[in-house]
């Protein structure tokens, strides 16, 4: 048997990079999946490549930003599937590049907003269904970035921190009631957060960083949510677990 079967996931940002990687796995493991992203074209584009293979799917959009949104993605969900039993809280934007003492206000918001905001209103809306499932699991992604920092990304940072925060805080508040909530933590993965707004240069100073020689896969992310969201994971609760290539060891 797959290791998600009969499950119904819900993950967030799931057009790109990393989510993209985790809703693909989740389906080949069985799970229905509720691709979620403010992009509709590329949140669609995966949803067909998933049935395509012979997967369940299928789209709702929502700016995780948004309380409302996260409301109506765990409703519209629950109203098509039934149910409610993993949910990735993975949307996340990288924000300006600034000295915290010049960062502009409105980017500090916008990071802000989706990054620990986002995951908060997430955490809001699903555990109440999550429970009426009888319980489930709920993977937020952190960074390393939310055990060190780096400078010229002070809202990143910050969320990122606060994400590893909130985490240990609800999965002790739910421990006794089946649901487990963890948070992951990448090194640099080779997804368009980066490929995007980096010169071919700067992603060659971050493989320098990572003692394993290379930036990361989104599939090596995904496998670790997807063992996280499975049973397999039934003892762990309350952590954060990175994968990065040996970042933080140094
Ligand atoms: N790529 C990395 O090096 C790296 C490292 C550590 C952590 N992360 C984290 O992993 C997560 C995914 O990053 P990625 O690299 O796959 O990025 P990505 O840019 O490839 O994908 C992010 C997706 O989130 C969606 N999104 C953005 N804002 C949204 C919003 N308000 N509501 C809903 N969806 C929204 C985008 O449309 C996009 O499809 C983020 O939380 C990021 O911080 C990435």
């Amino acid at each position: 048997m797959k290791s998600l079967e009969n499950k119904v996931a819900i993950v967030t940002g799931a057009g790109s990079g990393i989510g993209k990687a985790v809703a693909f796995s989740f389906a080949a493991e069985g799970a229905k999946v509720v691709v979620s992203d403010i992009n509709e074209e590329h949140g669609n584009a995966v949803v067909a490549e998933i049935v395509k293979n012979g997967g369940d799917a299928f789209f709702i959009k929502a700016d995780t930003s948004k309380a409302v949104d996260n409301d109506n993605l765990v409703k519209q969900t629950v109203a098509h599937y039934g149910a409610l039993h993993i949910s990735v809280n993975n949307a996340g934007i990288g924000g300006e590049a600034a000295p915290t003492g010049e960062y502009p206000i409105e980017s500090w918001e916008k990071v802000i907003g989706i990054n620990l905001s986002g995951v908060f209103y997430g955490l809001r809306y699903q555990i109440p269904a999550l429970l009426k499932s009888g319980g489930g699991s709920i993977i937020n992604m952190a960074s390393i970035l939310g055990q060190v920092g780096t400078k010229f990304s002070p809202a990143y940072v910050a969320a990122k921190h606060g994400v590893v925060g909130l985490t240990k805080s609800a999965a002790l508040e739910y421990a006794d009631q089946k649901i487990r909530i963890n948070s992951v933590g990448p090194g640099y993965i080779k997804t368009p957060l980066l490929e995007e707004h980096l010169s071919a240069e700067q992603m060659e100073g971050l493989v320098k960083l990572h003692p394993i020689g290379r930036l990361g896969e989104a599939q090596e992310i995904a496998e670790l949510v997807l063992w996280l969201a499975s049973d397999k994971a039934s003892f762990v609760t309350g952590t954060y677990y990175a994968a990065d290539g040996g970042y933080l060891a140094q």
